[in-house]
């Protein structure tokens, strides 16, 4: 693994070897990833597990390569290394609508819907690409979402950021993944929205042992919720750990989380 780019601006504690020595089977294993646009390199030899149960937070500055990252994992962007294996099966170059039926789901970072549709339009239209999804599910989404509910009938331009980022996350649900990828959900919401959306995130975690990859510049607020955190810089990870241990982090805190 080569994953430790230990940064001589702080003294790292850890040896940054993150979960790459673990012996469980991590349900979401990315090893070694790269993937470029053109000449400009955005992921260099990337690795990370993330479990079953457990929110694994993806943090760093603009541009360290988060999106990216989620990007490769589900397939949208070809990596020029590495691999992707999900539940014990290499995932990396299986096409995208195949994810889905791997059990991956990717909300990424806008919160797109279509505005002139309701609420519960966007929820049908975004389950066709879900392949066969029961009504359990729609009804399951707005348990989940009591918020969502109330506005179902509502076109999507009408509701607030937290409530459209409620309705991109419930879609990704309705196909029951296993794996959640969630690009900067926090991104524009005011810090009470946040910790509302963030501890949904984390019941359905608890409650259902999904695997929650957060990616956030929102480096605080995503360390009070996950379990794990991975420190990008400049498409490498300089380090894991521990969510509690990196935010106690003083001197990581300054150089990469910006708080
Ligand atoms: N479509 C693209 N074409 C060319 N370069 C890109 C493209 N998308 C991203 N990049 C570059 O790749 C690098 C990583 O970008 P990426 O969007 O993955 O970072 P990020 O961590 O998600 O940043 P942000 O916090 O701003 O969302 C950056 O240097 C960025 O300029
Ligand atoms: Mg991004």
């Amino acid at each position: 693994m080569t994953e430790a780019h230990g940064s001589s601006a702080v003294g790292l504690s850890k040896a940054a070897s993150g979960g790459g020595t673990a012996t469980g089977t991590a349900l979401l294993d990315v090893q070694g990833l790269s993937a470029s646009y053109g000449p400009v390199r955005a992921l260099d030899g990337v690795s990370l597990r993330a479990e079953a149960g457990r929110i694994t937070a993806v943090l760093g500055a603009n541009g360290a390569g988060k999106t990216t990252l989620l990007r490769t994992i589900s397939g949208l962007v070809r990596p020029t290394a590495g691999r992707v294996v999900l539940d014990g099966q290499d995932i990396t170059r299986a096409p995208v609508e195949a994810m889905v039926h791997k059990g991956m789901a990717h909300v990424p970072e806008g919160r797109g819907v279509i505005a002139e549709l309701t609420v519960d339009e966007n929820l049908r239209v975004g389950s066709l690409f879900r392949g066969k999804v029961g009504r359990e599910e729609f009804d399951r989404v707005y348990d989940l979402f009591p918020r969502i509910a109330e506005r179902r009938d509502n076109p999507a331009h009408t509701l607030s950021g937290g409530e459209r980022q409620m309705l991109v996350i419930g879609r990704a649900l309705l196909a029951r993944p296993r794996v959640l990828l969630l690009d900067e959900p926090s991104l524009g919401l005011a810090p009470k929205i946040v910790a509302q959306i963030f501890g949904l995130v984390r019941q359905l975690v608890d409650s259902e042992g999904l695997s929650v990859l957060l990616v956030e510049q929102n480096a605080r607020s995503a360390l009070s919720v996950a379990d794990t955190g991975v420190v990008l810089n400049l498409g490498r990870v300089v380090v894991t750990d521990d969510a509690r241990t990196l935010a106690a982090d003083e001197d990581l805190r300054h150089a990469y989380l910006g708080f």
